[in-house]
């Protein structure tokens, strides 16, 4: 037996140390919170996304009464900015998450079904796309989706 380590590496930044850029995403997708449709977990959840062409789309969570049906913000995010623009790589998602009183202190870790389609995102457009996790205390900052999803199922495997 041989154990095989894997390695993830991110970076933990104090929200005045990220660069403006970063600032005006993290706070679009706190922003976005506002429109999330959460009426069952009252946790709203909001992401934006910066498109190479400069163009930032915002996504929430959009939950169901037949709860399996409702969808999560960072695939809502995706999904319309790849619909709306087909031919623009996703360079930065940014994400936050609030509950009815406050943003949650520590940095909103996606669910694995949405680790997977930003995985496929970042594929498609062959260049790493980077991810703002913000939380009132910290913000993490994850260079490229692989990080966040070691070893992956990508379109490799079925070759
Ligand atoms: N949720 C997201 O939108 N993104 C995440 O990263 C984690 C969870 C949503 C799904 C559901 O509407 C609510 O948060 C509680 O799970």
């Amino acid at each position: 037996m041989k154990a095989l380590n894997i390695t993830t590496v991110i970076n933990e930044y104090q929200f005045n140390e990220l660069s403006k850029t970063d600032q005006e995403l993290i706070q679009k997708a706190k922003d976005a919170t506002a429109n999330s449709y959460a009426p069952y977990s009252k946790f709203s959840v909001g992401a934006a996304a910066l498109l190479e062409n400069g163009v930032i789309i915002t996504g929430t969570n959009q939950e169901n009464a037949a709860y399996p049906s409702g969808i999560c913000a960072e695939r809502t995010t995706l999904f319309y900015a790849n619909s709306q623009y087909p031919d623009q790589a996703v360079k930065v998602i940014a994400i936050a998450a609030r509950t009815e009183s406050n943003f949650i202190d520590m940095p909103i870790p996606p669910c694995g079904a949405c680790r997977q389609v930003m995985l496929e995102t970042e594929k498609r457009y062959k260049q790493p796309m980077r991810v703002l996790l913000y939380g009132e205390k910290a913000i993490y900052e994850i260079k490229s989706v692989s990080h966040l999803l070691p070893l992956s199922f990508d379109a490799s495997a079925m070759e």
